[in-house]
């Protein structure tokens, strides 16, 4: 749908954030904190970002985008956008959602993982549900949303841990996330490096994956392309594509023009996620639990390949 900018403002050093208002004055669909919008902010360049609004205003999505130093296109194209222009953006999709059967929620944001974590403690806020706060940026200027942190309801519940400055402050996660139990949730969102080292710590300190809950924003490093060669067979028309030991199963269906919408490249967003018939996956990604790899009836082309020498695409 289309969307109108409503306004863009500077939350923190490389952080705009964008309030997007219906272009015919009307509510938006209803979404779920943790939830995230598709945003093409150019032909051809679609990005992820979640809503960092409170999900009970249905007047207005709000977004925040991290100008990436390395930026593929996405981020640069988001600054450039200016209020009173307009936008194309997808529905609401949670992947991230919150299990409110919990007890007490811990909240760990890194960075611009900060978004879908505010949203969620808002909504449990609202909910007068237990949970807590904490937010790790390289420096306070980097911080986004202090203000709407402190003057909140959330302010006894929030703690912010910074790596630079004269009030360096790093997190321990042990002790964040002490001992497990099966009514406490940890839900944690910032870069692949981030997640991947408190999630580590969270499983040696002994809690279950199903308490354990992410969602990446960038891989930690960038999929490894290399691998054995395979086949990919599309089911609709029996055709074979050869799939080289140094490119992606995407790049193979590109080369031979069959379209998967793409978006992240590095097995994070779940965009270009695709149904396998038959064959084993080599599931690369950050994107589907262990559970759903298990199952290897779909796979992200974008960065996984195939164990089997043929694998049969729903395509
Ligand atoms: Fe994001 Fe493949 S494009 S997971």
């Amino acid at each position: 749908m289309k969307v109108l900018i409503a306004s863009k403002t500077i939350v923190a050093t490389d952080i705009v954030s964008f309030e997007l208002v219906s272009t015919v004055d009307e509510d938006l669909p209803a979404f779920s904190a943790g939830a995230h919008i598709d945003v093409t902010p150019v032909k051809g360049v679609t990005r992820q970002y979640s809503l960092v609004n409170n999900p009970s205003e249905t007047n207005r999505y709000c977004i925040a985008v991290l100008l990436e130093p390395k930026s593929r296109g996405g981020s640069s194209a988001m600054h450039a956008l200016s209020a009173g222009e307009f936008l194309e953006i997808g529905e609401p999709r949670n992947h991230f959602p919150l299990d409110w059967t919990a007890n007490h929620s811990i909240l760990l944001a890194g960075g611009i993982g900060i978004t879908p974590i505010l949203s969620m403690a808002e909504q449990l806020s609202q909910a007068g549900a237990s949970f807590e706060l904490h937010y790790c940026v390289r420096d306070e200027a980097r911080a986004a949303f202090r203000q709407r942190l402190d003057k909140s309801d959330l302010s006894r519940n929030w703690k912010l841990y910074t790596d630079t400055g004269p009030s360096a402050s790093r997190i321990s996660f042990d002790e964040v996330f002490g001992s497990p139990a099966d009514d406490k949730h940890v839900y944690v969102c910032g870069p692949g490096g981030f997640i991947e080292a408190a999630l580590n710590s969270a499983t040696q300190l002994g809690w279950r994956d199903a308490n354990q809950h992410r969602e990446f924003f960038g891989a930690a490093s960038s999929p490894n392309a290399d691998g054995a060669a395979f086949t990919i067979e599309l089911a609709k028309s029996g055709r074979r594509i050869e799939v080289a030991a140094n490119e992606t199963a995407f790049a193979a269906l590109s080369r031979v023009g069959v379209k998967v919408p793409i978006s992240c490249e590095q097995g994070v967003c779940g965009t270009c996620l695709t149904r396998v018939i038959a064959g084993r996956p080599d599931h690369r990604d950050l994107y589907l639990t262990d559970a759903e790899k298990a199952t290897d009836d779909q796979f992200l082309p974008c960065c996984s390949r195939s164990l089997s020498p043929i694998l049969v695409l729903d395509l």
